[in-house]
């Protein structure tokens, strides 16, 4: 170690170097900013010291806006692979480039800003529009130790669901067949493939697209030995699971029954996702019994979690059902 850094570290050690200006050479001397007098056994002299500037933190400490737009700025955006994809507030339209130079200015890792105008349709695309950046929708995201190619303009993917897969992958058991009802470009399914003893995963999404991406990442994660894809509607899938996952919460209700008729005969599990107004829940999980227990299944709900707000009164949440078959005496 260096002189300089040793008496560095210890300055740092005793609380007495300052943090707020920069070290700089002088004449072949090192000149270590202090707090206050102290004897480390070297002249103390008295400097003009440049001070450091702090590294931007958010979206306002890089943005100039007008006055009264300030708090206009988002707090709050996604970032998929190497792309910031952020709402931008009515007021703010005007500003939107500047907003996309923003975020490529905060972040380093971004290469591409988009504007998101909302996920349409019952395929879930977002409506995307090229803010700043390369001009480009295709990106790799890493999430835990896999990697998923994305097209946001083509299929739907959205990195805030990671905790909420995760918690999915860690309930699979060994030797389960897993149905995959709404796979999208196939995070669930390629996540349950890598970290789990799962036998098989039915991967269904009906966007060709999606499948599209989804093949490529289940090449790109080398689970082609348990992750079978098909392009098909959910509703035409025979295909008998232990585990269902339907995540398509805007109307996952309707599949419902759906999913029923491709449980195994001894029955299973189903993580079923909603968007339901918050008075609603305890409605919601009745009529899901309802449906499983005209289709001969009771119901044990093992867990009910909000995955997130969804807007001022709508959340979405995650239901997860353990479905066995009624006794015939019962
Ligand atoms: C909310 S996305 C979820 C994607 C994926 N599970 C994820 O975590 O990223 C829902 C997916 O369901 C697909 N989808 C919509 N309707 C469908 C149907 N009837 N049958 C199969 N897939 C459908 C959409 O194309 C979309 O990819």
């Amino acid at each position: 170690m260096s002189e300089g850094e040793e008496v560095r570290l210890k300055l740092l050690r005793r609380s007495v170097l300052s943090k707020e200006h920069k070290i700089r050479s002088e004449d072949g001397h090192l000149l270590l900013p202090i707090l206050e007098e102290v004897d480390m056994g070297y002249p103390v002299v008295e400097r003009d010291m440049e001070r450091v500037v702090p590294p931007p933190r958010s979206l306002s400490d890089v943005l100039d806006l007008p006055e009264g737009l300030e708090d206009q700025i988002p707090s709050s955006y996604e970032i998929v692979g190497d792309i910031a994809v952020i709402k931008v507030p009515d007021k703010l339209v005007p500003y939107r480039v500047e907003l996309g130079e923003a975020l490529l200015s905060l972040h380093s890792n971004v290469n591409v800003v988009l504007e998101d105008s909302g996920v349409e349709g019952e395929l879930r695309v977002r409506d995307v529009v090229y803010l700043a950046g390369e001009k480009r929708t295709r990106t790799v995201h890493k999430e835990h130790g896999s990697e998923f190619v994305v097209d946001l303009s083509k299929a739907y993917f959205s990195p805030r669901l990671a905790t909420e897969r995760w918690r999915v992958v860690q309930q699979v058991s060994p030797g389960e067949r897993v149905l995959d009802m709404f796979a999208g470009v196939g995070p669930y399914s390629i996540l349950i493939a890598k970290h789990t003893d799962v036998k098989k995963v039915h991967a269904v999404d009906l966007n060709p697209e999606a499948v599209s991406l989804l093949k490529e990442n289940v090449q790109r994660n080398k689970v082609e030995e348990i992750v079978y894809t098909m392009e098909a509607d959910a509703r035409n899938v025979d295909i008998k699971a232990d585990r269902i996952i339907m995540n398509l919460p805007h109307s996952a209700r309707d599949f419902f029954q759906n999913a029923l008729s491709c449980l195994k005969s001894h029955g299973g599990y189903i993580h079923h996702y909603d968007m339901v107004e918050e008075e609603d829940v305890e409605y919601m999980i009745e009529h899901l019994k309802d449906l499983a227990k005209a289709c001969g299944y009771q119901t044990e709900i093992l867990d009910l979690r909000e995955v997130r707000t969804y807007s001022a009164t709508k959340i979405h949440v995650a239901v997860d059902l353990k479905l066995t078959p009624v006794p015939s005496s019962l």
